[in-house]
């Protein structure tokens, strides 16, 4: 008997209602909305209120999903949170999200910087594929604010914070995950790190004199990478799927710098028109980056009931995740419920 396909039948997203504009961001730091629009296309970003919580906007979002597809917490055979800005080193994020859900089951974490929610989906989608489980809920979530010295130019005007999530569930077509790639390149994981506050080098007072306990990263290597990875990802997930990239629909890349998007387009000769971009609203919202836009794409009927996204992600590991979804007819019930609910604010 065929195995069925992991097929998106709900979601929802959550955005902090703050706006950091670039002009705010040149009255924190040398910079300038030319610079920041030139270079990376970004325009502004939400941030985190002082009511936001990691949990709190995963339900937010997951609430959302829930909703599309009909089914309610208790329906839930697992939940999957893929995340690098947990409320706690311990307990993971997906256990808090379990709990303030009122869901009666699994919940498990998934690291793995911005690539974090493809490599969720592809983990999900495994256990719908062999029967194990049948509705589950896949959420991106970053407050990746917390983790941003906002004195450093050259990483606080890129990240943003916001929340998103699917529901899978086994589709009765041929709708659903049709391809995907995972990789890691962890040999170069220097270029993009938090370095202190962890083992190797606990938090101290030296730890933050030296700001080490936020995001340090060498743009031009990452911008490297992100270029490579984006164009042979999405040709390698094309193939696994019998396909080119020419032939997907829609095209939802890595939210992360428009220079990026732009220099894959040219090198693959797409149109720009193929990709989905949404970077100058939110800037990088790490894991969340990919459903966010995702869910954008299926609210603003960029994506129909038989059409084929290809996805790809990339970021701290180094690593990225790519994926070939067809979309079922759940898309072609754009519902009025798919509007945010608000953030949950934890006692
Ligand atoms: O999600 C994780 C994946 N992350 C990424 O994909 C990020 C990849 N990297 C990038 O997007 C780009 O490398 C950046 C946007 C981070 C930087 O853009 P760039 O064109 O590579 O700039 P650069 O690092 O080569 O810096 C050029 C100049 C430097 O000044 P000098 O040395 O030429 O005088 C920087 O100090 O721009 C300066 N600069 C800025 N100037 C104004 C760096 N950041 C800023 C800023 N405002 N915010």
């Amino acid at each position: 008997m065929a195995m069925p396909r992991a097929e998106i039948t709900g979601w929802g997203k959550y955005v902090p209602t703050k706006i950091l504009t670039n002009d705010d961001l040149a009255k924190m730091v040398d910079t300038s909305d030319e610079w920041i629009t030139a270079r990376t296309g970004i325009k502004e970003r939400h941030i985190r209120t002082e009511n936001d919580t990691t949990t709190g906007m995963a339900c937010a979002a997951a609430r959302d999903a829930l909703a599309v597809a009909g089914l309610t917490p208790s329906d839930l055979d697992l939940i999957v949170v893929a995340n690098s800005s947990p409320d706690y080193l311990l307990p993971a994020s997906a256990n808090l999200v379990q709990y303030e859900l009122g869901a009666n089951c699994p919940a498990l974490t998934v690291t793995a910087g911005c690539s974090g929610w493809v490599y969720a989906l592809v983990t999900a989608s495994q256990f719908i594929q062999t029967g194990a489980y049948k509705n589950i809920v896949v959420i991106g979530v970053e407050l990746i604010s917390y983790a941003i010295d906002y004195t450093d130019r050259s990483t606080c005007v890129l990240f943003g914070d916001a929340a998103a999530a699917v529901i899978l569930q086994p589709g009765l077509t041929e709708a659903g995950i049709m391809a995907f790639e995972l990789g890691s390149d962890g040999q170069h994981a220097h270029h993009l790190m938090v370095p202190g506050g962890g083992t190797r080098k606990p938090m101290s007072q030296e730890v933050v004199d030296k700001r080490e306990m936020y995001i340090r990263m060498n743009g031009q290597e990452v911008f490297k990478f992100a270029t490579r990875k984006l164009i042979t990802c999405l040709n390698n997930i094309a193939a696994s799927a019998g396909m080119s990239p020419a032939d997907f629909d829609l095209i939802i890349p890595h939210q992360a710098n428009l220079r990026i998007i732009e220099y894959a387009a040219d090198k693959l000769h797409l149109s720009m028109d193929k990709f989905f971009i949404n970077l100058h609203k939110y800037g990088n919202t790490s894991t969340a980056s990919i459903p966010l836009a995702l869910v954008e794409a299926i609210q603003e009927g960029r994506l129909k009931s038989g059409d084929v996204t290809g996805m790809v992600a990339f970021g701290s590991g180094l690593s990225w995740a790519g994926a070939v979804i067809k979309m079922g007819e759940a898309v072609n019930k754009i519902a009025a419920n798919t509007e945010p609910q608000g953030a949950v604010v934890l006692q």
